[in-house]
């Protein structure tokens, strides 16, 4: 009412008809509409719009008539501000935060430390088991009052409960009988972005990188928090915020300074800071651009042995705990892919990690060493190197190093088997390093859920001490009973509104952080509290959006590399196939790694072969080696096979090959078909930005499946059998 007022007042002004004025109405009634578009996706899981199951919601109601929350600090400042939202937004009300019980029934938020409604709950025994980051969620009489509390040693703890709760909520769990104890059962659960001080981000496809380095330290964009809310939303504690192909000016006082603003805006949602360096750091700046050996310092050697060197660390280590006190630590990629290390002065990798870890030990800093190496001269066999780098090396490291190995031996492929490493270095902890862009798997294009996929790694059992050591046994220390345990993802974070460029990206970097915190959860169950806290809550959406992402990964490796094919991706782009791909170092084509001749397909690594079998325990090692045993989805990869070997299915292997291509293709028909149905329950914008996804994720399944059998088929010299659009989505 008030715009049209001033509208007809301006009119008066006879400016009815000036271009101006066009412009000024258009501007005036852009500002009557509200900000926000519809759903754009930048809310994340996090929207809280209101419960509309009137159950629960009465339930809900009936439980919380006032927030309580006693204590003060930064953290507590958020739990109050994310508590007060997500209540407020859930239950459609305005609730009141209260620093004390009245009569009515209440969340009540506190640690015993500074809250005495919880000393007077003595949840003692209870606690001792939570370590600083757990958290118990309760329903419990305070004073004859049925409350819901959340406690925990810590605040973060706190925040971590505030967050379970409201996802609680958002999924219509019934409260009444609440009684969780949760802690996390990875320490180091870190976010590696892989991005470039001139904001450009490796592998991202979600526009550029978040940071502001220009901008950095004055301003602070908001966006910041928000990171860090989405974070500690899921548990996510660290994240090393630079390209591990590090420039290392990361490391000059300018940008000390505005890692420091960073590490600021991180600390009260239980977010350290760490950076990766470039080992060659003290040299002098190299005048060549492209070369990756350079540093900031004076010296002529990056020798970790030499003590000019030691004394650069420890004193560059000193000058950032000055300025960020609980700076988390390094990230290093050394000798590997043009990245100097220690190496180049021929000492080891735990000479160079050992350096780096006596600098940051009296500040609690660690080393994350990478063990992504392969040798300057092309591998008989790329996959075998890491482990016959870092295995003579166990034991050898300090006690603050961890070894960061990729779940596979090669480079996040569609589909790899278990890194040989994890079993195979009791000594040491190990760090998984996992991949949330989808550098291999469509980018931001493809609808691809990976949790799934995660999963198969972590449930992989490499009986290094006999059955039942699990990946994630090894990954969560109970294995080798490991003094400290962490999981990394390469982030798919950017600039983008909607953060992942595919709003299905989200759900990856939510997995992510879940399965960091709990590894037992399942992929169905993140699916669907994923699908409803971001999509929708009415249950037959939910199940056709849930079995769309639940078989998407296996689609991916079916029209991408089935059968344990890998490596045949377009050079450098990393994206389309590119299968005839044989020019420049070879263990960067397509040939060297699928090998197809007259013959057959595939890379013999059987003890016929480059015996990379050997590197897993027994019975892995033989059960791989033997054609007749090795599991299909890996037969590519460890076997060359002749085109008319039988497989399980009956199907000669070109047979099979065809059958997978297409299945994988028939599946995105599917996800298409299926997404098409929910048009009346889905926001219009999400809805038309999936859509147009799915149908360009539909053309390059084609593409994939089309260049790859044409392709194999110059030498399996078959005919492609007539593909059926059998639907396979249950
Ligand atoms: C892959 C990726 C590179 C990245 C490297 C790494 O090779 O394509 O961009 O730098 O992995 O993990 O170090």
């Amino acid at each position: 009412m008030r715009y049209s007022a001033n509208v007809s007042y301006l009119i008066g002004m006879d400016m009815k008809y000036s271009m101006q004025y066009m412009l000024f109405v258009l501007c005036i009634l852009l500002l009557a509409c509200p900000m926000v578009s519809a759903h754009d996706g930048y809310d994340l899981w996090m929207a809280y719009s209101k419960l509309d199951d009137e159950t629960i919601l009465k339930e809900y109601k009936q439980a919380f008539s006032s927030i309580v929350i006693q204590g003060q600090s930064e953290t507590l400042r958020i739990i109050r501000e994310e508590v007060k939202k997500g209540l407020d937004g859930l239950l459609g009300a305005d609730l009141p935060i209260c620093s004390t019980l009245t009569t009515g029934c209440s969340l009540v938020i506190g640690t015993p430390t500074q809250s005495n409604l919880m000393q007077k709950l003595d949840l003692s025994s209870e606690l001792v088991t939570l370590g600083h980051e757990g958290f118990l969620i309760r329903a419990i009489e305070i004073d004859g009052i049925p409350s819901v509390v959340i406690t925990a040693n810590e605040d973060i703890g706190l925040l971590y409960g505030s967050f379970h709760l409201l996802r609680l909520m958002q999924n219509g769990q019934s409260l009444r009988d609440a009684n969780i104890c949760s802690r996390p059962r990875i320490q180091y659960r870190l976010l590696n972005h892989w991005d470039n001080l001139n904001g450009s981000v490796e592998r991202g496809y979600a526009g550029r990188s978040l940071w502001k380095w220009n901008e950095l330290p004055e301003t602070i964009d908001p966006r910041y928090r928000d990171y860090a809310r989405a974070n500690a939303s899921v548990g996510i504690n660290g994240t090393v915020v630079n390209n591990v192909n590090a420039n290392p000016a990361i490391l000059t006082a300018e940008y000390i300074a505005k890692l420091k603003a960073l590490a600021d805006v991180f600390r009260p949602y239980g977010i350290k800071v760490f950076v990766s360096i470039r080992f060659s750091s003290p040299l002098r700046p190299t005048s060549d651009k492209n070369s990756r050996r350079g540093g900031i310092g004076s010296l002529e050697t990056a020798d970790p042995l030499d003590p000019d060197v030691r004394h650069w660390w420890k004193e560059k280590v000193k000058e950032i705990y000055q300025s960020i006190p609980d700076f988390g630590g390094f990230l290093v990629k050394a000798n590997s892919e043009g990245m100097p290390g220690p190496q180049d002065y021929k000492r080891t990798h735990a000479d160079g990690a050992n350096m780096l870890a006596e600098a940051l030990a009296p500040y609690s800093g660690i080393v994350m060493w990478r063990a992504f190496v392969y040798d300057p001269e092309v591998d008989p066999d790329r996959a075998k190197r890491a482990y016959k780098e870092f295995t003579p090396l166990d034991g050898q490291f300090n006690t603050n190093v961890f070894v960061q190995s990729k779940n596979g031996p090669i480079d996040f492929q569609p589909r790899e088997p278990v890194h040989p490493l994890f079993g195979a270095m009791p000594k040491t902890p190990l760090m998984l390093e996992l991949q949330i862009t989808q550098e291999y798997l469509g980018h931001s294009k493809h609808l691809v859920f990976l949790a799934p996929m995660w999963k198969e790694y972590l449930e992989f059992d490499t009986h290094a001490k006999g059955q039942g050591s699990h990946v994630y046994r090894i990954v969560d220390g109970a294995l080798h009973n490991y003094s400290m345990t962490g999981i990394a993802g390469v982030a798919n974070t950017g600039s983008d509104r909607n953060w992942c460029g595919h709003l299905f990206g989200q759900a990856n970097w939510y997995a992510f952080g879940r399965l960091s915190w709990d590894h037992s959860l399942s992929s169905e169950s993140i699916a669907e509290e994923w699908i409803r806290m971001t999509l929708s809550r009415n249950n037959d959406v939910i199940k056709t959006i849930k079995s769309m992402m639940m078989g998407s990964w296996e689609a991916c490796v079916n029209y991408m590399t089935p059968l344990g094919l890998h490596h045949i991706m377009q050079e450098g782009f990393h994206y389309g196939p590119s299968p005839d791909h044989a020019r420049g170092r070879q263990d960067w084509t397509s040939v060297y790694y699928h090998r197809a001749d007259s013959e057959g397909l595939g890379f013999n690594r059987s003890s016929t072969g480059s015996q990379a079998t050997s590197q897993y325990f027994s019975p892995n090692a033989e059960r791989f080696d033997n054609l007749k045993t090795c599991p299909e989805k890996y037969l590519l990869w460890f076997h060359h096979v002749n085109w008319d070997h039988k497989m399980e299915s009956g199907r000669t292997l070109w047979e099979e090959l065809c059958y997978k291509y297409n299945t994988g293709v028939n599946y995105v028909k599917e996800m298409r078909r299926k997404w098409d149905t929910l048009e009346k329950y889905i926001d219009k914008d999400i809805y038309l930005h999936v859509q147009k996804k799915l149908a360009t994720q539909e053309k390059d399944a084609i593409v994939w499946r089309d260049t790859c059998l044409n392709y194999f088929q110059k030498f399996s010299n078959k005919p492609v059998p007539v593909f059926s659009d059998k639907v396979i989505i249950e």
